[in-house]
C-alpha cells in the first residue's frame, strides 16, 4: 500500500482494504454534504484547544486557516473526494494535512469521529428543519391566498367520500393550514429536543483533557453539552424525530394530493388544475392527467420508508457507536430532498388549481346535505329531542328520495305532511348557504368564522 493514499487509522493495518468494502464502507458520497458543518465544528473545537491551552495559539491559526483554505476548495468545487478516506471527517482532515503539514495532527485531540459526525449531523438537522418550517410557511401563505378568494364558495363537506354536509371551500383549505401548523411546531420543537451539543464527548467514555464544552456548545448555537458520554454517541433520536416529522408532513400533503386527484377526476369534476400541472398520454389524445398531485402522494412512501428504515436499524442496538448508525444520513437526506420538494410542488399545485364553483354549488344540493339541518331545526324551533328530529328529518329523506327531488326542490306543503306544525320559515334550512351560516360555533364554517379565522392567520403569517 502506497503511503500517501493511506487511511488516517492506517497506522496498524498492513493490507489494503477489499474493494467491495471500501465501496460500501466509504460514506463519503453522502456525507461531503455536511462539509460546511465539519469544517464549522472544527474551528470551534481549535479555538477551544487554544483557549484552554492544549495547543498554542500559532498552530491553531494555522489550522483554522488551512480549514478555511478547504472550505473555500469544496465551495468552488476545486476539493477532490477520496473514497480512500472514507467520510468527510476523513477527507478534510487528510488534506489538511497536505495544506499545512504535520501540525494538522493536533485537531483530533479530545474528539473522535463519533462525537464529530453526530455534531455536524445535529447541525445539519437543524438546518434543514429550519428550511421545512420556511417552506411550510410559503406553502401556508397560498392556501392562505386561495381561502380568501373562496369564503363563498359552497361545496358538499364529505365523510366516506359520500356528501355529507354543506361546507365553504375556504373553510376546507384552511383545513391544511392547521395540519401545516401543526408540522411546523413539531421541526421548531425538534430544533428544541437537538440543542444539546456532542461535541467533547470523544469516542464514547469523554477526554482527559481539560476542554471547554460549555465554549464549544455556545459557540455552535446549542443550548448546552449533552449529559452523559455514552448516550450521546448512541443518539439517534434527533434523526427519528426528524423522520418521523417529515412523514407526518408528508402524510398530510399526500392527504390533499388524493383529494386533488379525486376532484380533478372526470367523474367528480369539482376543481380544475391548469395545464402547467398536467401531463398528456402518450396514445389517448384527450387526456390531461394530475401527474405531480401523484408524485406527490407516491412519494410519502419514500418518506415513510427512511424512518421505516431507521427505526429498525436502532432497535436492538448495542451502546455506543456502531457503523450501522452510518447509514443515518443517507436517509435523512432523502427524505428531507423529497419532502422538499414535494412541498414545493404542493404550492405550485394550489396555486394553479380552480375551483368549479358551479358544480361544486350543485353537488353541495345532491344527497339530502341539509338534512342534519332540518334536525337541528326542530330540536331548536318544535322542542323535539334530537333523536326524535332525526328519525322525522329520515322520512322527509325517505319521501324526497322516493319523488326523485333534492331536499330543496321540496314544497312546503309536502313538508308539513312528514311534520305538521311548522312555521313557513322552516324552507330556509334547505338552503346550503344558509346551511354553511348557521355553524357559528369556534371553528365550524360559517362565513362570519373564517373571515375571523383569516384575518387571525393573516397577521400570523405576515
Ligand atoms: N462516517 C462515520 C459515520 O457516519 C463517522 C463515525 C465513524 N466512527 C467510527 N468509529 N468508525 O457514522
Amino acid at each position: 500500500m502506497k503511503n500517501k493514499n493511506k487511511a488516517i487509522w492506517g497506522t496498524r493495518f498492513n493490507k489494503t482494504t477489499s474493494k467491495i468494502f471500501e465501496k460500501i464502507g466509504a460514506s463519503i458520497d453522502i456525507d461531503k454534504r455536511l462539509y460546511e458543518e465539519d469544517i464549522l465544528g472544527s474551528i470551534i473545537h481549535t479555538k477551544m484547544l487554544t483557549k484552554q491551552k492544549i495547543i498554542d495559539k500559532k498552530k491553531g491559526n494555522k489550522i483554522i486557516n488551512g480549514l478555511k483554505k478547504i472550505r473555500n476548495e469544496i465551495k468552488n468545487n476545486k476539493f477532490k473526494f477520496n473514497k480512500k478516506y472514507e467520510d468527510i471527517h476523513l477527507n478534510i482532515e487528510k488534506r489538511l494535512f497536505k495544506i499545512i503539514g504535520s501540525d494538522a495532527g493536533y485537531l483530533h485531540i479530545a474528539r473522535s469521529r463519533n462525537d464529530q459526525v453526530i455534531t455536524d449531523f445535529k447541525l445539519w438537522i437543524k438546518k434543514a428543519s429550519r428550511e421545512m418550517i420556511n417552506r411550510l410557511n410559503d406553502l401556508n401563505k397560498s392556501f392562505l391566498k386561495k381561502a380568501i378568494n373562496n369564503i363563498q364558495t359552497i361545496m358538499p363537506g364529505f365523510t366516506h367520500l359520500k356528501n355529507a354536509q354543506p361546507i365553504s371551500f375556504a373553510h376546507y383549505l384552511l383545513a391544511y393550514i392547521e395540519m401545516f401548523k401543526r408540522d411546523k411546531k413539531r421541526f421548531i420543537s425538534n430544533i428544541d429536543y437537538i440543542n444539546e451539543c456532542p461535541l467533547g464527548v470523544g469516542a464514547l467514555a469523554g477526554t482527559s483533557y481539560k476542554i471547554d464544552r460549555n465554549f464549544t456548545s455556545k459557540k455552535l448555537g446549542f443550548k448546552k453539552p449533552t449529559n452523559n458520554s455514552i448516550d450521546t454517541v448512541s443518539d439517534r433520536d434527533f434523526v427519528l424525530d426528524f423522520l418521523s416529522t417529515a412523514s407526518i408532513c408528508a402524510m398530510h400533503i399526500s392527504r390533499f394530493a388524493e383529494e386533488l386527484i379525486i376532484w380533478n377526476s372526470d367523474i367528480v369534476k369539482l376543481i380544475q388544475i391548469d395545464d402547467k400541472m398536467l401531463t398528456g398520454s402518450s396514445i389517448m389524445p384527450q387526456k390531461k392527467n394530475p401527474d405531480p398531485a401523484e408524485l406527490i402522494r407516491g412519494r410519502a412512501g419514500k418518506n415513510f420508508g427512511a424512518l421505516q428504515a431507521m427505526l429498525t436499524t436502532m432497535k436492538g442496538l448495542p451502546l455506543s457507536y456502531y457503523k450501522d448508525m452510518q447509514e443515518d444520513k443517507a436517509l435523512a437526506f432523502d427524505s428531507y430532498d423529497t419532502l422538499l420538494e414535494s412541498i414545493i410542488l404542493t404550492n405550485e399545485l394550489v396555486k394553479n388549481l380552480k375551483p368549479n364553483k358551479k358544480r361544486m354549488f350543485s353537488l353541495s344540493n345532491e344527497g339530502h346535505t341539509t338534512a342534519t339541518d332540518f334536525a337541528d331545526y326542530l330540536v331548536q324551533n318544535n322542542g323535539l329531542s334530537f333523536r326524535n328530529a332525526y328519525k322525522i328529518s329520515a322520512k322527509l329523506v325517505n319521501y324526497a328520495e322516493k319523488n326523485k327531488k333534492k331536499l330543496n326542490q321540496l314544497k312546503f306543503d309536502e313538508v308539513t305532511k312528514i311534520k305538521n306544525n311548522l312555521n313557513k320559515k322552516v324552507m330556509n334550512v334547505f338552503d346550503v348557504t344558509n346551511s354553511v351560516n348557521l355553524k357559528t360555533s369556534y371553528g365550524g364554517t360559517s362565513t362570519k368564522n373564517i373571515k375571523k379565522m383569516i384575518s387571525k392567520l393573516k397577521k400570523e403569517f405576515k
